[in-house]
């Protein structure tokens, strides 16, 4: 097991399987970014497998793949049905932005995906086109439909709400969640990156409040997936389930479970301080199983108590992208 000097146990991996991107989320990367990682600093499909192998012997069963865009990697069906694989893994999951879905939900569900969450910050083809930068919701919903119709089974969409862009969206939103049995996740915008930080944020607690009362909600107990996500349901629709990521307004990090590792190897403890510990170069130099469970072990001992994005909003240059969302 692994467990920091907190207490906290973790046993989930968020893995980056590639820092690029088809889209450019205004709160995310910037237009004409050219700071992605060279291609030779990717870690390979054997190297991934390896250090989510070391992890699960550590007790991780979750493992979620995210990016930049983790459908554009060449090998993204394969990477799935290796760890898929992995017995003790019992959850994996990826974060898409859903653009690739309608090409690729059924290897992926047929390589042994079992969850989704798709990043999807307005229904109105205007608004997600200013804030993607591209017109692609059409392709979006399209994808949506074909994962849902080839049986992956409790979607996740991910929204960040911004004032001024897509505040406005939330209610539409909700109802096509629960027109298609999707589960809405709200998340603040944090500050990683110039990007994040010159993003207009959000509290979040009033419109939780709105919709609270709105669709009568109510805190489900029973924990859904291994995310820092609150989640509530409805009296009034049974199905609709409403998840909520305020690590702003109300962080969360006294649960936290997790750490991440990015498409260039290095493994970040937490997502809002810069302690890290590089793992490719122990990769390639060919260390011992011992060497990498001891180098894991001492990063997770290093793992920070809690972010500073409220004390110290300019304090991590990456974005989202890079540390994998
Ligand atoms: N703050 C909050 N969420 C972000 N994402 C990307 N950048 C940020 C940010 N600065 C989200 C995306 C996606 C997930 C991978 O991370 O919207 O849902
Ligand atoms: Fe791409 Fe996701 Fe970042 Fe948008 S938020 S630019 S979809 S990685």
């Amino acid at each position: 097991m692994l467990i920091d000097r907190f207490g906290r146990t973790v046993d989930y991996l968020r893995v980056s399987v590639t820092d690029r991107c088809d889209l450019r989320c205004n709160y995310c990367i910037p237009k004409g970014y050219r700071q992605f990682e060279a291609r030779e600093s990717w870690l390979t499909s054997h190297e991934i497998i390896r250090v989510i192998k070391t992890f699960a012997k550590l007790g991780t069963h979750s493992i979620r793949l995210t990016g930049g865009e983790p459908l554009l990697r060449k090998d993204i069906v394969t990477l799935v049905n290796r760890i898929s694989k992995i017995n003790v893994i019992r959850d994996l999951t990826i974060t898409t932005n859903g653009t690739q879905l309608l090409k690729l939900s059924k290897p992926l569900y047929d390589a042994g995906l079992h969850r989704l969450n798709v990043s999807l910050d307005s229904l109105k083809q205007s608004c997600l086109l200013k804030i993607t930068g591209t017109d692609c919701l059409n392709q979006i919903l399209k994808g949506l439909e074909e994962a849902k119709k080839i049986g992956l089974s409790k979607i996740r969409i991910n929204m960040v709400p911004i004032p001024g862009q897509n505040l406005d969206d939330i209610d539409q939103m909700v109802q096509f969640c629960i027109e298609h049995n999707f589960i809405l996740c709200l998340i603040e915008v944090m500050p990683m990156g110039k990007t994040g930080q010159h993003s207009k944020t959000v509290n979040l607690q009033p419109i939780i409040r709105e919709l609270k009362e709105k669709y009568k909600l109510y805190p489900i107990i029973d924990r859904i997936g291994n995310g820092p996500a609150r989640y509530w349901k409805s009296s009034q629709n049974t199905s609709f389930k409403l998840g909520l990521i305020t690590p702003l307004s109300q962080h969360f990090c006294e649960t936290c479970n997790r750490v991440r590792l990015s498409v260039d190897g290095i493994l970040y403890t937490c997502l809002g301080q810069n302690d890290q510990m590089p793992l490719r170069p122990l990769l390639r130099s060919h260390c011992s199983d011992a060497e990498l469970e001891q180098a894991i072990t001492q990063a997770i001992l290093s793992k920070p108590k809690s972010h500073n994005f409220l004390e110290k909003p300019n304090q991590i240059n990456r974005i989202m992208a890079k540390t994998g969302g």
